[in-house]
């Protein structure tokens, strides 16, 4: 990760936190990774609607919880989504394609990346959704990339 970057946003609303997707998608590049942490219900999901979005996708984007990963291509790149929730340890991202996706340059978004533990990249790029305890408030904290 590149160290520096970090920023910490707030948003107050599903729009808020889509137009911040729609940034963040601007500066992605083939072969990035995205890991979005986060408790349940924070967001995560929500962002990645946006991000596909933002990306031209205009299939609905829902959670891969039981696919675990789900392919969105764009103009730019393959996005493929990813829910490791049900992960049941690092091993098994071999079997789903994980590292054929990175070397095909695509953009992976990871919810759950903690269940990938060594297997995640030291340059993702980190997107840390927290609840503030007001309902459609969020803080999301975004390390290793660059807005400007
Ligand atoms: N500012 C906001 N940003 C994102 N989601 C919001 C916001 N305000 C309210 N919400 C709502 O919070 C919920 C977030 O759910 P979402 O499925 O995106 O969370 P998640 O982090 O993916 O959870 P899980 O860990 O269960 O996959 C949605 O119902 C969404 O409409
Ligand atoms: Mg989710």
């Amino acid at each position: 990760m590149a160290e520096g970057l970090t920023k910490e946003i707030t948003v107050h609303s599903v729009e808020d936190t889509w137009a911040l997707a729609a940034k963040i998608a601007a500066k992605l590049k083939p072969g990035m990774v995205l890991a979005l942490q986060g408790d349940l219900g924070a967001g995560k999901t929500t962002f990645m609607q946006g991000l596909g979005y933002a990306l031209g996708v205009r299939r609905p984007i829902t959670s891969p919880t039981f696919t675990l990963s789900m392919e969105y291509p764009t103009e730019r790149f393959l996005l493929v989504h990813f829910d490791l929730y049900r992960l049941t340890g690092p091993g098994d991202l071999l079997n789903i394609g994980y590292f054929e996706y990175l070397e095909e340059g695509a953009v992976v978004a990871l919810e759950w990346p903690e269940r990938a533990g060594e297997l995640l990249p030291r340059d993702a790029v980190r997107l840390t959704f927290r609840l503030t305890g007001e309902e459609s408030t969020r803080k999301i904290r975004i390390e290793g990339l660059s807005l400007e």
